[in-house]
């Protein structure tokens, strides 16, 4: 089946909630794929939201998505900031890749400025909780002219 958007939550996005509150928010990853869904929903995108815990396991979906998706939405969680076989993948398929983050990485440690995985996404967006994946959605329906 062909979607418009394959959404891909990296490691340790399924405890928001109760991680680091301070940081990330209250929203659960249930509710903020109920948010993505929704405005999914509004803007006539076609969706598939997964999380998974595994470097091996991102980078398969995003080759999966490369056959049955338009673009990737995508937060690569830790791996923005190390890894090599994450951001192949990105730079390895034709589709757009949109990263996003829930905190703005900028402001924070001095390690979480390096974006390896950034460097080959279509764009980044960061810093606004559960509506930095809207906002990706936006820049997707841009992208694939709706
Ligand atoms: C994050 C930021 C990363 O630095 C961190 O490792 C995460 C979440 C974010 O959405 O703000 O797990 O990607």
């Amino acid at each position: 089946m062909q979607i418009d958007v394959a959404v891909i939550h990296g490691p340790n996005l399924n405890l928001l909630g109760t991680r680091e509150p301070g940081v990330y928010g209250s929203q659960t990853l249930a509710e903020i794929d109920t948010q993505i869904m929704s405005g999914a929903r509004e803007l006539g995108l076609a969706v598939t939201i997964a999380q998974y815990s595994g470097e091996g396991e991102i980078v398969d979906a995003i080759h999966a998505a490369a056959h049955n998706a338009r673009a990737i939405v995508i937060n690569p969680a830790a791996y923005t900031h190390y890894s090599v076989a994450v951001r192949d993948a990105i730079a390895a398929v034709a589709i757009p890749t949109i990263e996003v983050h829930l905190s703005n990485t900028a402001a924070r440690e001095e390690f979480r400025s390096i974006g390896i995985t950034s460097a080959v996404a279509r764009g980044t967006i960061g810093g606004f909780g559960g509506y930095s994946y809207v906002l990706a959605l936006y820049a997707v329906a841009q992208l694939l002219g709706r």
